[in-house]
């Protein structure tokens, strides 16, 4: 594949996505020239404005869904790709295990079509978002990425694993890959701007766009699932983060992954747990707002305590998350706030 004269660029499938949209921006500051692919399955154009505005930068945009091989060569065609941020995929693990073959043809099938169009191309630089589901109900925490990974407990979670270990597959075949598994915890939190956040379609299935949907009266209460659990308070524990550091933990994983061959996998978390009364007491005295909220019964195939021993990322990419759980709070709630109906409102580009 010869160089056009053009600079190269990344490529983000997802890039109109939650964590896709934060990571396209910080590309985009950091210097990087992006092309997005996404089919908006999940996400709505006004994310690309908002991306322009923030950044004052543009970018090559395709309405293309992964699986589609002939618009994917000619994206590669009409670009100089470097180098592939994967994250397209389904996300709602209750919808994963009423329709599974719908996860598994997207998300398996959407990363065997990807890798395949990218070895045509000779593209052999990919980071992928994969989930701390994939260390299932048994592994305690902090969770270490040498942890056995083959329970995950929903569809959505066997699809990460699946695609963890094709990845694992293809860089033991074929050693110019350069694979980069990047495991995220619970990334909550929006840009500092208020421009850009996560935009769940219907009621959210995650703690912080509920809470938030309830601050702002859209919902009437939290359900907070289960008060019965072995932890501190009896509420689950996560590992928050916010989603401008996970976003900043594929920028360190790509200069990474740029010059070194191999798998490699990472915990991006802060290596801290909170409870859900822990995360509701920071949102409220963060916004001096009150959020209203009922104990119900523990919700099925939910961990009681999942937070990430984040030392690996720490050491290797020399990155750490910074933000703490106020500014996630805040963040939030900024976005919420000056976006009641989410990305419904069309801003000039
Ligand atoms: N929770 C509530 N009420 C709600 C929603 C959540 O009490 O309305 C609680 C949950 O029981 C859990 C915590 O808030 O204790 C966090 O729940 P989320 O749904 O926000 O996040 P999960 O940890 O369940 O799920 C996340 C990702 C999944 C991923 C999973 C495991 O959203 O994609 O982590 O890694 F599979």
């Amino acid at each position: 594949i010869c160089n056009r004269g053009v600079p190269m660029a990344i490529l983000v499938t997802g890039g109109a996505g939650y964590i896709g949209s934060h990571t396209v921006v910080e590309l985009l500051a950091a210097g990087h020239e992006v092309v997005i692919v996404d089919n908006f399955s999940n996400s709505k154009p006004e994310v690309l404005n908002r991306i322009r505005q923030i950044s004052g930068k543009d970018f090559a945009f395709y309405q293309v869904d992964v699986l589609d091989k002939d618009a994917m060569r000619q994206v590669f065609k009409e670009n100089d790709i470097q180098a592939v941020i994967h994250f397209s995929g389904y996300k709602a693990v209750g919808e994963s295990v009423a329709e599974p073959i719908k996860y598994y043809h997207n998300n398996v099938g959407g990363a065997i079509a990807l890798v395949e169009v990218m070895n045509e191309f000779g593209v052999k630089h990919i980071v992928f978002s994969s989930s701390a589901t994939v260390y299932g109900l048994n592994n305690p925490s902090p969770l270490t990425e040498d942890m056995p990974t083959h329970t995950a407990n929903s569809p959505y979670g066997s699809t990460m694993v699946m695609k963890e270990q094709i990845f694992r597959d293809l860089a033991a075949s074929d050693p110019d890959w350069s694979i980069t598994i990047l495991r995220y915890f619970n990334p909550i939190g929006a840009h500092a701007s208020g421009r850009i956040g996560e935009d769940p379609q219907g009621i959210p299935n995650n703690l912080m766009p509920y809470i938030t949907q309830v601050a702002v009266g859209k919902l009437p209460a939290l359900s907070v699932f289960g008060d019965d659990y072995p932890t501190p308070d009896g509420t689950g524990v996560r590992d928050y983060i916010h989603v401008v550091d996970l976003s900043l933990g594929h920028l360190k994983a790509l200069d990474r992954n740029l010059t070194v061959k191999g798998v490699e996998t990472y915990n991006l978390g802060t290596g801290e747990g909170y409870s859900v009364l822990d995360l509701i007491k920071a949102f409220e005295e963060a916004n001096g707002i009150k959020v209203n909220y009922k104990i119900v019964d523990r919700r099925p195939g939910d961990v009681a305590t999942c937070y990430s021993d984040a030392s690996r990322a720490n050491q290797l990419l020399g990155w750490y998350a910074q933000r703490n759980l106020v500014d996630m709070c805040r963040d939030s709630w900024k976005w919420q706030k000056e976006n009641p109906q989410g990305y419904d409102v069309i801003s000039q580009a």
